[in-house]
């Protein structure tokens, strides 16, 4: 029987890759190249099916070069990275992986809160720099993370993860999504729905966990970063794009915010060159759901689908179920 041809763009588990060449006619890129569109479009041009992750672009001209294509695993919750209106065009399936790293981003979204409220990198790099000469009554002074406010921009499974460690902290919570949540969902997180402006001047912290689209692009721009209040800290673990990066830029130059803790950023890896001239900000390369446990159980899930959707059964994290309505 032959196989399928299937592509794997990037590094994954190296038994979890031996299980793959097993199953399938396999090209694959352990060797974690970062690849350019042309040579992603040469590599998936006969290929049946593709496990993808975010930094790899599928927009309609690379699916023009992949004739054969059927589906496609993104190793990842969020799939912006996908135009999963021109795969359903073609009637090729996606697939994402959504439940298995929130409480891990979670985990990170709390400590960007954190060390960007208590000058931890800052004050590290300070350190580190030979500085430290006495200990002084008001030097390092930063924000207390305890009783303070919170305001989610995104309480879906990750804020919801967020919201329940701010319990131990004691915060208040308040939360602006697109669909107001049920009451029994608010209440179970003591959290008070806000329209966006009402939220943004409330806050201490403002975190930001909702998936990017043209809807949220720039959800966090100047005339928001003017509403927040000159203390408060900004934290992004949901995507680059939901924040203009050049406004915030600015706006903690100027200290019209605090500080800011961010994961994601517009056109990453290439960040706005003004972010590294700042003290009161942290950066992170996009490791939210980067643990050892969470990344491989991301690897099994994406291959779950794969398995799945090439057995002919429906992939369980399927986007896109109209592509398995019957032809026109
Ligand atoms: C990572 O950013 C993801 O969307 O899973």
């Amino acid at each position: 029987m032959t196989k399928t041809k299937v592509l794997l763009s990037g590094k994954i588990f190296n038994d979890l890759h031996e299980d793959l060449a097993g199953r399938y006619e396999l090209r694959s890129n352990q060797a974690d190249e970062v690849l350019d569109a042309a040579t992603l479009g040469q590599m998936i041009a006969d290929r049946e099916a593709a496990v993808v992750t975010p930094v790899d672009r599928i927009d309609a001209s690379l699916l023009a070069q992949a004739p054969n294509l059927r589906l496609l695993c993104n190793i990842a919750v969020g799939y912006n990275n996908i135009d999963v209106e021109a795969c359903t065009t073609r009637r090729i399936m996606v697939t994402n992986t959504p439940g298995v790293l929130d409480e891990t981003t979670a985990d990170l979204g709390f400590g960007l809160l954190l060390a960007a409220a208590r000058r931890v990198v800052e004050s590290d790099r300070w350190v580190r720099g030979g500085q430290w000469q006495a200990w002084r009554t008001t030097a390092w002074l930063g924000h207390d993370v305890h009783h303070a406010r919170l305001g989610i921009l995104g309480l879906g499974r990750i804020g919801q993860a967020i919201a329940r460690r701010t319990r131990g902290f004691a915060m208040e919570i308040a939360y602006h999504n697109r669909n107001r949540l049920a009451p029994d969902v608010e209440a179970a997180f003591a959290a008070r729905y806000m329209d966006k402006g009402e939220l943004l001047e409330w806050a201490d912290f403002v975190l930001l966990c909702l998936p990017y689209s043209p809807a949220t692009h720039h959800t966090i721009g100047i005339a928001e970063l003017q509403c927040m209040k000159p203390d408060a800290v900004l934290v992004n673990i949901g995507r680059g794009g939901l924040v203009d990066d050049a406004a915030l830029i600015e706006a903690l130059r100027a200290r019209r915010i605090a500080a800011a803790g961010l994961d994601v950023f517009e056109n990453e890896p290439q960040l706005q060159h003004g972010f590294f001239d700042l003290d009161n900000v942290v950066l992170t390369p996009h490791i939210g759901s980067a643990s050892f446990a969470t990344r491989r159980a991301m690897c099994e899930l994406a291959l779950q689908n794969l398995h799945a959707a090439l057995a002919g059964a429906v992939p369980p994290n399927l986007l896109n179920p109209q592509v398995l309505a019957a032809a026109p």
